[in-house]
């Protein structure tokens, strides 16, 4: 949700910025601008509303400077529109600011700072920042102590990065909820608010915390608090590799990641399954057998696909080792004043890290004093700092909007959390075997799938061409339902409507036409024959089904089918997930839909 590049140092800045908004383009991309300075003086402005390729045609080839900030914006406050992009600047031109987050009371510091003089040029909460900053740059002032008085008026959320056209040697960045990385480059330096921007140019970075801000320069940075103490911050070393910011010949990011899954699910079962003991070794838990074994039950959150995932999980866990396990919105929990408990294990689930809900929660259950765990794919992330521990997924930076690899990355983590709580709780040597033999099997089992693409594809195409779709699955399957009817809107937007397919005759069952097809979870299990039941009563309404099975249904109850090799049972959701994700792709596709960016769509939501 919004990206933020800055640099400093010999070169000029602009190819770094239209590269490293390139790059993180995924996070947002309703307008994009640049702003560059430099030992002339004058500061150069150049944003568009559109995409970062926009931007590029639309700089001129005068707009150079060594020193320069950029961003890509998902509206928050304004339509998108050139006036409302950032940078931002004050009337005089001189300082600029990019900006992520929320500034909460934007319209009472507007109203004071018109009434000292200031002309508003956008609709935005950011412009208050240059126009607070210009007032505090007085003839001597550093900017780094004008940045640092500006944000003692503000309440609200922000990673910004600030250029001041009379001390070109220095951009100020400060962060609050919002990140904001520094990327250590041989006599130049780079700032963006994610790792994706840097790590062509270097792997050494710096993290900044919540309340600290840094004067960066060509030769080097300074930390330091919002009371002015200096703070020593250490780089470290970035271990994502560059191939993963590319779409390494695929037409799609999203395409690319689905066909990522094997390796993706090996990384995350890496060195955690031990078949001596049948039991999964998570050492970042932090939590030792006797709290586990403490531990009564379990609450899951995320947002969106983590939140489904994280039904996946409660599912898993309580299948596993009979400790009652319930996911629940984050977004939710965070404003209803949730009970905590003191023998709840809460676990917040999330790709980036990032996701302001899922943030809020883990916050609000750590100040009434409960314990979370993380299950985050990004390391470093805000919420993986602020939880007790956790699991890392080590599926690899996720570009596509729309989430697949870490989805299927968080359910195996969930399915390992399981394993381990089951072993030192009831779970059996034999049945812990049986699991542990299912997770080494799952990467063979995603690539026999993923080899189905063309026939997905081609039944992607002709099931994308009605107005809305059904998603049904039974238990297990309902979560998957769920997620496979979310990555069908979310990228092709055709309507997609998921049900336990036990609640068919309750209601939706009226919905049921040849005009709305329904796609039908059907694993070979103990519910397989209630499944079979439930396909009769749609195709007895005229309805068209698309089975997602282990075993061909009979004709007159399923129009296709696309099989997909059997797991244990409780690992089976994961599989019967992948053609759902292919599904929705080649939809997506075949309707010539943005795959990699949907409409009003950002990556990371870090905003309420
Ligand atoms: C859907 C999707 C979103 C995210 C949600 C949470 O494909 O990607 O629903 O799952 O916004 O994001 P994270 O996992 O980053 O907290």
């Amino acid at each position: 949700m919004c990206g933020i590049v800055a640099y400093i140092g010999p070169k000029d800045a602009t190819p770094f910025l239209l590269e490293g908004l390139q790059r993180l383009e995924y996070r947002g991309y309703d307008s994009a601008g640049v702003a560059v300075t430099g030992k002339k003086g004058a500061l150069k402005v150049c944003k568009v509303k559109g995409r970062v390729a926009d931007l590029a045609a639309a700089v001129p080839a005068r707009l150079r400077g060594t020193t320069g900030i950029g961003h890509t914006r998902w509206a928050t406050h304004g339509e998108p529109s050139d006036a409302n992009a950032h940078p931002h600047t004050d009337n005089a031109e001189r300082i600029a600011v990019v900006h992520n987050g929320i500034i909460e009371n934007a319209d009472e510091l507007r109203a004071r700072l018109a009434a000292d003089g200031a002309v508003f040029t956008s609709e935005t909460d950011t412009e208050v920042l240059a126009h607070l900053v210009a007032a505090h740059v007085v003839d001597g002032t550093e900017l780094e102590d004008a940045v640092r008085a500006a944000l003692g008026h503000v309440v609200g959320t922000y990673g910004i990065a600030v250029v001041d056209s009379a001390q070109p040697d220095r951009i100020v960045v400060a962060r609050n909820g919002s990140p904001i990385v520094l990327g250590l480059g041989e006599k130049e330096m780079f700032v963006a608010s994610d790792v994706a921007a840097l790590v062509r140019y270097t792997r050494q970075v710096v993290h900044l915390e919540d309340g600290e801000l840094a004067t960066v320069r060509a030769d080097g940075f300074r930390t330091f608090t919002e009371d002015a103490r200096t703070v020593t911050r250490q780089p470290s070393t970035v271990d994502w590799e560059i191939a993963s910011y590319d779409t390494a010949g695929y037409e799609h990011f999203l395409l690319k990641e689905i066909h990522e899954q094997p390796a993706s699910v090996e990384r995350t079962l890496s060195g955690r399954l031990d078949e001596r003991f049948a039991t999964a070794h998570l050492g970042g838990l932090n939590l030792d057998a006797r709290e586990l074994r403490e531990i009564r039950r379990v609450k899951i959150l995320g947002c969106g696909s983590a939140y489904y995932a994280g039904e996946m999980g409660a599912q898993l866990i309580e299948e596993l080792s009979r400790i009652p396990a319930h996911s629940e919105p984050a977004s939710e929990f965070r404003y209803r004043n949730p009970v905590i408990e003191a023998d709840t294990l809460y676990v917040a689930v999330s790709q980036s890290g990032e996701t302001y809900d899922t943030l809020a929660a883990v916050q609000e259950i750590k100040r009434k004093g409960g314990r979370v765990l993380g299950v985050v794919n990004t390391v470093g992330s805000a919420i993986a700092r602020e939880c007790d521990g956790g699991i890392y997924l080590h599926a690899g930076p996720e570009i596509s909007v729309a989430s697949t690899k870490a989805f299927t990355s968080t359910v195996i983590a969930f399915a390992l959390l399981a394993l381990h709580f089951g072993r030192i709780h009831d779970l059996s040597p034999a049945d812990g075997r049986r699991i542990v033999a299912g997770l080494k099997a799952l990467p063979g089992h995603i690539r026999e799938i993923l080899q189905q693409e063309d026939e997905i594809a081609r039944l992607a195409a002709e099931y994308a061409d009605n107005a809305g779709m059904m998603f049904i699955g039974r238990v297990r399957g309902y979560p998957v339902a769920r997620e496979g009817a979310q990555k069908l809107k979310e990228i092709s937007y055709v309507h997609a409507e998921a049900y336990p397919a036990s609640e068919l005759k309750h209601g939706p069952l009226a919905l049921i036409s040849p005009e709305l097809p329904t796609v039908a979870l059907v694993p070979d299990d103990e519910l397989l024959d209630k499944n079979l039941t439930t396909l009769g009563e749609i195709k007895a309404r005229s309805g068209r089904v698309l089975a997602i099975a282990h075993r061909t249904p009979e004709a007159k109850l399923a129009d296709h089918c696309i099989l997909v090799p059997k797991s244990e049972p409780e690992l089976d959701p994961l599989l019967l997930n992948i053609p759902l994700q292919l599904l929705a792709y080649h939809a997506a596709v075949a309707l010539k839909r943005d795959v990699d960016k949907p409409r009003n769509l950002a990556k990371s939501v870090t905003v309420e």
